[in-house]
């Protein structure tokens, strides 16, 4: 009998209230975005990926913005990228000093810029570095050492597949996150489940499903048939952190567009608080993914979009018409990424 996504799991030695996770998700998932999944229900949350680099040579930006991590957020986990040991160990030691309780590695960032490093997916070709990175977190950190991954570099390879098994399989990590698409789709096709259910029966340790969990369905449909110990929420959280409730059986109906308008202001809050005069450009990725529950046309976000005070914002928030989120044209959906 498969664990409801409702029961609590462990990564190593952290305990984990649900299996409902929010994704990795670079320039998004800062703490107030966590912070949002963890108060609409999800276990847990992983950070945005973090340069190994610029937190072994002590950037000030990337520490005081990037690496901050609220008292109310624990569990949480703090991803890091790179490609140098050594570098990678004393980043994690730095990532267990902020008090993070887990630190994942990304061996999954198909991006060019990161690729071409040797880090991110290009660690799926190095599996001995691989290894090595992963000992290394766990040496500076003295935390659970986990690591995402996808299941190859191009169609028809599985050596993000073959990493995992061999990282489970050397106690290198508590814990695998695993995005069965080849690093060349990037974020596009069907995820190989398939392959998901493979990996998960052969390896002790949790492994946590991530791709193509895009609503509640979809995101059940992946629990199933990849036999994983929990899923990931990446995409399918855009604007609509209700889902993080549906999956933890605590809401049954979407929400209202008073609740999704309150929702947005209380982002926009975190975002002035966090980034003041800069959070005006953070902001114009998130209103489109919030346009279809409020009733927005692709002119107000247009609109939303050139505007470069806070203030003019909320005034245009608040002159929409009140349409019910319920009511045709109006449901979640995520917009595209
Ligand atoms: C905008 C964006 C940023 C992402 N950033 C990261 C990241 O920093 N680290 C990571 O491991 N994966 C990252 N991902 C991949 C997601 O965590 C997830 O694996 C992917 O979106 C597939 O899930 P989905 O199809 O349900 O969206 C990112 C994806 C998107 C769309």
């Amino acid at each position: 009998m498969r664990a409801p996504l409702t029961e609590p799991f462990s990564i190593g030695s952290v305990e984990i209230a649900n299996r409902v996770i929010l994704a990795p998700l670079a320039g998004i998932g800062n703490w107030f975005v966590r912070t949002q999944a963890r108060r609409h229900g999800a276990g847990m949350a992983v950070s945005e990926m973090v340069s190994s680099f610029a937190l072994h040579y002590g950037n000030e930006r990337t520490l005081e913005q990037i690496l901050v991590i609220k008292p109310d957020e624990h569990p949480v986990s703090v991803q890091l990228f790179g490609y140098d040991p050594s570098v990678m160990e004393s980043a994690a030691r730095v990532v267990a000093e902020a008090g993070a309780d887990i630190v994942d590695i990304n061996m999954g960032c198909p991006v060019k810029k990161v690729c071409k490093t040797g880090a991110g997916a290009a660690l799926l070709g190095d599996p001995d570095l691989a290894i090595e990175l992963a000992r290394a977190a766990q040496r500076g950190s003295g935390l659970p050492v986990t690591v995402k991954l996808r299941s190859g570099l191009r169609a028809g390879d599985h050596s993000g597949y073959e990493l995992a098994l061999a990282l489970a399989d050397c106690g290198a990590v508590a814990a695998i996150g695993f995005h069965p698409r080849p690093a060349t789709v990037q974020h596009q096709g069907r995820p190989d489940y398939v392959l998901a259910r493979r990996l998960a029966e052969q390896i002790e340790i949790p492994m946590v499903i991530s791709g193509g969990l895009a609503d509640g369905d979809s995101a059940r449909r992946a629990y199933e048939e990849s036999g994983a110990d929990a899923v990931m929420i990446a995409r399918g959280s855009f604007g609509n952190p209700w889902l993080f409730e549906e999956l933890t059986g605590s809401r049954s109906q979407p929400p209202s567009r008073a609740e999704v308008l309150d929702e947005l202001l209380w982002l926009i809050e975190r975002a002035e608080q966090h980034f003041g005069m800069r959070a005006v450009g953070w902001l114009r990725k998130t209103y489109g993914w919030y346009a279809p529950a409020l009733g927005l046309t692709r002119a107000d976000t247009d609109r939303l979009n050139r505007l470069d005070d806070l203030e003019a914002v909320r005034a245009l928030l608040a002159e929409r018409p009140s349409v019910e989120a319920s009511q045709p044209g109006c449901q979640h959906q995520p917009a595209p990424v």
